[in-house]
Formats: structure tokens, C-alpha cells, sequence
């Protein structure tokens, strides 16, 4: 959809489907909404006195039709709750609220009056680039395998209104996020028959046919066992569908700049292997590549916006399955590294992709490296749906993490990975367990991945919880943490990490 800003226009002279106008819960209407109701002659500020709603925000919404006295179409007053309160996350809610009402009518232009809402700690450039983002967003709706019922009108057009052009950069940054979101979604959402390895590799390289600054690589089977991949080679050992490690090169800065370096978990779908799970559910192990999803995500919303800085993304793609050449339970396979790894447990086999994959990492002599994964079910026992799990060696690199999550609303917590924990990864017959015991499930995965990322400064994103939702009509691909790593890189082109 396209991003506007309109400058220095009166909000009753914008022309639009619709413009959105916030009212606090406590305060009414603001400044800009006032000067609407002013031309409106007192048809706002009616709605507002009725007592007929509340104005919280995410709930009380009003659409005025064919109003007199302003260009628009429609007016829709939309609760954005107590001034004083009024944060991110309110921000955020407001937001959604008005998008889902707008999209479901017939409003293909929408203009946001903002400039009330730049409030606290709130600009019009962080509003311009979530607006951006939700409408994407927002907009989303799964239709590979299904048809799309409810759809009225495609929005396409969105505006805001401000005193210069500036914020329109934030909306194109903020619309370059919410489709490489929706790219992760829909990969994530896409059944496992469909997205495979093959698959995977292959929207690589649409994305590097579709932007000059991406090139892509992809390395089959015979290419890992020449390599030595004997961990990564392991997982797919079970499986018809071939695996593959995709390597993507975006190049924003000067060539051989040392890059930063993504790593996706892509287990396109996770049985467990021959320590096979339940059936309950099982199906949602088809988002087990939401890791790979997301760095494909962020490949394109970076190329998208032509970030100034240089990034690899290693997408490790593997369907896990169990057959007569699955990897048995007490296997010992060498790694990479030349680390000789005892597969205690087949289902623990994100981490044997990631092990490979860091190693490999190494030879781009990477500033940071950070892996996604949906790793560990502990990681949903401990913090839900809400956040994504970091740990890793490097506390200023998390801090970074932490701090952008927070911006984004892309949240993360850390975990500690203190020696303690890693006892749990002796074995008799090998260097390395590929599990721990019972307890602390997320950290000791993190302890595995720890000893093959030795070289860098290193992060670990478990997204097993933020991944994707479980139930009802939300049931699906989050797209997280697309916006979080998007806010991550962006920073490193402002201010560069130590
Ligand atoms: N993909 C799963 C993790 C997972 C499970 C994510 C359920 C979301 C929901 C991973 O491969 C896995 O099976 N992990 C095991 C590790 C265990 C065997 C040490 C787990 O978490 O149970
Ligand atoms: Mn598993
Ligand atoms: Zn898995």
C-alpha cells in the first residue's frame, strides 16, 4: 500500500475515505480533532458527549458517515484511552483497533489524524512507522491454500498529516516491516507438503532475483557431507525431502565489510524423529521453520530499504522424520566443528542445524551473529506467547536486543547461560549430549549452541512462543521477530555496537 504524508493541510480540507480521529478517554478531543469539529459544526464533539462509549483504547469506536463541513468521506472516532497513560502499547492498540474497522469496510484511502496523539514519550515518527507496519500487517490474510470470504476493499492508500515530509521515511520503513513480517507469516502459515527445504530455498532466490543488493547460495546434501555438516546432515537423515543450507549475502556497505550474521532454524516440519511426539498438535510442528521465516523476512525488508550495512542469513532447512535411516537415539555424528555430538534425543534437533550453521558462520567473520529458533517447548512453559527468549555471550549485544524490543514492541527476556547449566551436556561417548535433563530446558539448548559459537559476539532468539499463536481464529504466524531484528540492524546503521 502506499505511504503519504500530507503537509500543513487542514485535517477538514483532507480529502480521503476516511480520516481516523482519536478521543481520550479523559480529555476528549485534542487539538487537531477539535479544529475538525469545528468545521463540522459540533458533529463530533455530539459523539463524544453522548456518554455512549467510554474512548478506552482497543474498544470504543464510532464511524460518522458522509459528514458535512470536511472533504472526507467518513470520520471514525476511535478511543485511544487516558492521556497521560498513553504509551506504546496504547499506541499500538489504538492503532489495530481503528485498522480492523477500517478494513472492514470500504475505505481503499485512510488518513490518521496523529498529531493529537504525539504525546509522553510518543513522536509522530514512531506513530508514521507503526502505523505503516500495522497496516501491513493488518492487512494480512492467509489465502494460498483457502479462500479469502470476508474481504470487502483492498486499503491502499494510507496518510497522515504533518508540519514537513520527514516522517515519510518512517513509513517506509515502517511498511518494508510489516511485509517482511507478513512474508514470515506466510511462510510460517504455509502447509509442510508445500514449504519444504526445497521451498525455502527457493523464495531465497526470488528475493535475490527481486533485489540487486542480494545474492543467494544454496548448498545440497552432497555439498554439506563434502563440507562435513554431519550434525545438520543427521536431522534430515529420515526424511524424502531433501535438505538444504540457504545462504543469502545482502551487501549495503562497502564490499568486504565484516557482515552481521543471521541464523534461521528452518525445520519445515518436526515429527521428533524416531523420539517421535504426541499427536496432539503435531500440526503446529509445520511452524517449526519460523526461524528460517523470519530471516528471510528480514532479507527482504533490508534490501527493501537499501539498509547501509552488510548481513548474511543462513536459512538451515531440514525436515525431521522417522524412517529406516533416521538417526537413532545414541547415534554419535561429527559436527562441523569436529565436535562429536550423542543424539540422545531426535526431537532435540534444531540445535544439531544451528551447530553446523554457526561453524559455518565463522567463515564470514561475522561482527555479530544471532540465531532464531523455535527451540525449546520450555521457552513457552516460561514466558507464553509474550516474549522471545535471548541468550547468548555477549551483554552488550543483548542489551541491544533487550532495548529494541521494547522500541518495536517485539519484546525479549533474557535467560542466563551460567556454567552451572552446562554439566547437563556431558556424555560418555561423545564430546557433547545433544540434550540435558528435565530442567531448564531453554538453557541448556542455549548451552549446546554456546559451544559452536565460540569465535563471535552471539545471540540466541527462542521463539518457540512468539513464533506463532495456537488457537481460535488468531491461530498462526506472528511474523516475530521480523520487527525486532529490523529495529536491531536499523540501529547498527546509526549508531554502530562495540
Ligand atoms: N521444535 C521443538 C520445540 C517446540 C516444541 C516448539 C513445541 C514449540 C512447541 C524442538 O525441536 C523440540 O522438540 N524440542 C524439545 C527438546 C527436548 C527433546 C530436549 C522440547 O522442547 O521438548
Ligand atoms: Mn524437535
Ligand atoms: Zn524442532
Amino acid at each position: 500500500m502506499d505511504s503519504e504524508v500530507i503537509v500543513n493541510l487542514s485535517i477538514a480540507e483532507t480529502a480521503a475515505d476516511c480520516i481516523v480521529v482519536p478521543v481520550w478517554k479523559d480529555a476528549g478531543l485534542g487539538e487537531e480533532a477539535r479544529a475538525l469539529d469545528a468545521a463540522l459544526g459540533g458533529a463530533l464533539g455530539t459523539v463524544v458527549g453522548s456518554g455512549d462509549y467510554v474512548w478506552e483504547a482497543n474498544e470504543d469506536r464510532h464511524l460518522l458517515h458522509g459528514p458535512a463541513g470536511c472533504a472526507a468521506q467518513r470520520v471514525l472516532l476511535v478511543g485511544a484511552g487516558e492521556r497521560g497513560r498513553f504509551g506504546r502499547k496504547e499506541a499500538a492498540k489504538f492503532l489495530a483497533s481503528a485498522l480492523r474497522k477500517v478494513l472492514s469496510g470500504n475505505m481503499p484511502h485512510v488518513h490518521f489524524s496523529v498529531a493529537d496523539l504525539a504525546v509522553n514519550d510518543i513522536s509522530i515518527d514512531w506513530l508514521a512507522a507503526r502505523l505503516a507496519q500495522a497496516a501491513e500487517t493488518a492487512a494480512y490474510r492467509y489465502v494460498a491454500t483457502k479462500e479469502d470470504a470476508k474481504r470487502k476493499a483492498v486499503l491502499d492508500r494510507l496518510s497522515i498529516g504533518a508540519t514537513s515530509e520527514s516522517p515519510l521515511d518512517m513509513m517506509r520503513r515502517g511498511k518494508a516491516v510489516g511485509q517482511g513480517a507478513n512474508r514470515a507469516r506466510e511462510l510460517g502459515n504455509l502447509p509442510a507438503n508445500i514449504c519444504t527445504p526445497t521451498y525455502l530455498a527457493d523464495c531465497a532466490q526470488e528475493l535475490a532475483n527481486e533485489h540487486r543488493s542480494i545474492d543467494v547460495e544454496v548448498i545440497d546434501e552432497r555439498g554439506m557431507k563434502a563440507l562435513g555438516m554431519g550434525c545438520f546432515l543427521s536431522v534430515a537423515a529420515g526424511s524424502a525431502e531433501p535438505a538444504r543450507l540457504i545462504v543469502l549475502k545482502h551487501q549495503g556497505a562497502e564490499e568486504g565489510g565484516k557482515p552481521v550474521c543471521l541464523v534461521g532454524k528452518g525445520v519445515t516440519f518436526d515429527t521428533g524423529g524416531i523420539s517421535i511426539k504426541p499427536s496432539a498438535a503435531m500440526d503446529e510442528m509445520k511452524f517449526d521453520m519460523c526461524g528460517a521465516a523470519a530471516v528471510l523476512g528480514v532479507m527482504g525488508a533490508i534490501a527493501d530499504l537499501q539498509l547501509p550495512l552488510n548481513v548474511v542469513g543462513l536459512v538451515a532447512a531440514a525436515e525431521n522424520m522417522p524412517s529406516g535411516r533416521a538417526t537413532k537415539p545414541g547415534d554419535v555424528v561429527t559436527s562441523l566443528s569436529g565436535k562429536t555430538v550423542e543424539i540422545l534425543n531426535t526431537d532435540a534437533e534444531g540445535r544439531l542445524l544451528l551447530c553446523d550453521a554457526l561453524t559455518y558462520a565463522e567463515r564470514f567473520e561475522p561482527t555479530h551473529v544471532i540465531d532464531v529458533a523455535t527451540l525449546t517447548g520450555a521457552a513457552i512453559a516460561a514466558f507464553g506467547n509474550e516474549a522471545n527468549v535471548v541468550l547468548g555471550n555477549d551483554q552488550a549485544l543483548i542489551d541491544r536486543l533487550l532495548q529494541c524490543g521494547q522500541e518495536c514492541l517485539d519484546p525479549a527476556w533474557q535467560l542466563p547461560l551460567w556454567p552451572e547449566y552446562h554439566k547437563q551436556l556431558e556424555s560418555n561417548f561423545a564430546d557433547i549430549a545433544n540434550i540435558g535433563g528435565k530442567q531448564a530446558g531453554t538453557i541448556t539448548a542455549g548451552c549446546f549452541l554456546s559451544k559452536f559459537a565460540g569465535e563471535f559476539k552471539w545471540a540466541h532468539l527462542d521463539i518457540a512462543g512468539s513464533a506463532w499463536l495456537s488457537e481460535g481464529a488468531a491461530k498462526g504466524a506472528t511474523g516475530r521477530p521480523v520487527p525486532l531484528l529490523v529495529e536491531f540492524l536499523t540501529t547498527l546503521t546509526q549508531a554502530p555496537a562495540t
